[in-house]
């Protein structure tokens, strides 16, 4: 099977080439009724741009997103959100010289051993620019995870060997690495100028949190929350290594050392752990602490500096890449992290809400309040249809109020009142109610026109 999906029941198709005319992202499975910031897609996606920097490529795409479907009026619909980026600042001509050569450490080589043909342009579906259409799709997780009161978090930990030796999550957009401790930032910035001098790039660390998950996401034994935002994570371009909480410092720590103690929290009732050497996730699914994920970013493989190669039909090559390259990929896959961890917990999210109803105060409140929306929603439907009826009686010469239509509507739902233990005179009240507003309705649209 093709492997352009992801996700259960909150499910993500990425569409598109760096070369082709757009790329973009289906999100399906997404209830209806939900409110879309379409001004927060874009800022999340102008974070991912290019350009940004003088550590990170020169491509100057403006991103801007188009929303074809899903949402109305900014919500969504129930139906598959389809968002689409053109490609505006394609330079093909730049890989004119090498369209015959592999870049080592890039898929070209790969792509042409498993489809028999590959677009060197850009190294096509391979290229980071496809990311652009998950940070479009993750930008909705985002928000609507947002309202439940969970956020996620990215930033470079470490590049070039230079580790943060603090956490202040407000220097994060202050500086064109994306790191919370601006004194490490400043020594980053430096190796990654002296790399791209010598032609060369440098790689990093990325780590993401996830503040405030609820515990119980997460389906083992295959869907183990890890093994889902492995799975996320390690489909990112340059992404070799993934980890959660203590990670492969654990392979080095005594029983004692790494397990987290635990206690009830007086004021909440709740389990906690007083570390977090376990990332917030315990048998594959979340306890409630911060969820903490690292990733591994190689340096990018598109260099200047000459390197041994292969030709396309198996010749001998030296080849030097020029064009615009990011010397470090880390800034750009903050973003592109974020996306993909927001989009594996918000399916897990709805996973869990199947399977469990929720008795936090919070959640059951949101989900009468969505209820209260749709009520609404469906009556501005139907008084609508109301309005159209309206305009046919009108052209018939029909009278507005029909006692005998109002019965048989009353009789049927009724009946499925009744049928659901529901209180059949609150029910019939309710009816009589709605029969008065569209009766009222249909003579203000007859005096209306009539003005
Ligand atoms: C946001 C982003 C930007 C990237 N920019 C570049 C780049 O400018 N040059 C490059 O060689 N690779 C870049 N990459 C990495 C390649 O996409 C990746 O190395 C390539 O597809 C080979 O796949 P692999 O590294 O996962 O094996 C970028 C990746 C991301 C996520």
């Amino acid at each position: 099977m093709a492997g352009n999906s992801l996700g259960s029941n909150i499910r993500i198709v990425s569409f598109g080439e760096s070369h082709g005319r757009a790329i973009g992202a289906v999100l399906d499975g997404v209830r209806p009724g939900l409110p879309i910031d379409v001004e927060m897609i874009q800022k999340e996606l102008d974070r991912r741009r290019p350009g940004q920097s003088k550590v990170t490529t020169a491509r100057a795409e403006a991103d801007r997103v188009e929303l074809l479907s899903g949402v109305f009026e900014g919500r969504t619909t129930g139906t598959p959100i389809c968002m689409l980026i053109w490609n505006t600042d394609q330079r093909p001509q730049a890989y004119e010289k090498i369209k015959d050569m592999f870049r080592p450490g890039h898929a070209g080589y790969t792509y042409m051993a498993k489809y028999g043909i590959s677009d060197y342009r850009g190294g096509g579906r391979s290229s980071g620019r496809e990311t652009a259409a998950r940070v479009a799709a993750g930008a909705i997780a985002k928000q609507l995870l947002e309202h439940k009161g969970i956020r996620v978090i990215a930033y470079t930990r470490e590049v070039a060997g230079i580790a943060i030796g603090s956490v202040d999550f407000e220097e994060i957009e202050k500086n064109p690495l994306r790191c919370p401790d601006p004194v490490a930032a400043k020594k980053m910035e430096e190796l990654v100028l002296a790399a791209k001098a010598e032609g060369d790039s440098v790689g990093g660390v990325v780590e993401v949190i996830v503040q405030n998950p609820p515990a119980g996401l997460g389906e083992p034994v295959f869907d183990k929350l890890e093994a889902e935002l492995g799975k996320a994570l390690l489909s990112i371009g340059a992404v070799k290594g993934f980890e959660v909480g203590n990670g492969f410092v654990a392979a080095r720590l005594k029983g004692s050392e790494n397990n987290d103690s635990m206690y009830v929290e007086e004021t909440t009732g709740r389990v906690r752990t007083r570390t977090n050497n376990a990332g917030g996730i315990a048998g594959g699914i979340s306890n409630g602490e911060d969820i903490v994920v690292r990733i591994a970013v190689k340096p990018p493989s598109s260099i200047r500096k000459e390197q041994e190669t292969v030709t396309v039909d198996k010749k001998p090559a030296t080849i030097s890449v020029e064009g615009r390259h990011d010397p470090c990929i880390c800034p750009r896959v903050v973003p592109v992290a974020e996306a993909m961890v927001a989009l594996t917990i918000f399916d897990h999210l709805t996973r869990q809400q199947l399977l469990r109803k929720t008795t936090r105060l919070r959640d059951l409140r949101d989900t009468i309040d969505q209820i209260d929306h749709n009520i609404v929603l469906l009556l501005f439907e139907r008084l609508a249809i109301v309005r159209q009826i309206g305009e046919v009686k009108k052209h018939r010469g029909t009278k507005i109020g029909d006692r005998k239509r109002e019965d048989e509507v009353l009789k049927k739902q009724l009946a499925v009142a009744r049928d659901l233990g529901l209180d059949v005179e609150f029910t019939r009240d309710l009816f009589k109610a709605i029969f008065q507003l569209s009766k009222a309705t249909q003579r203000k649209g007859k005096d209306h026109k009539a003005r």
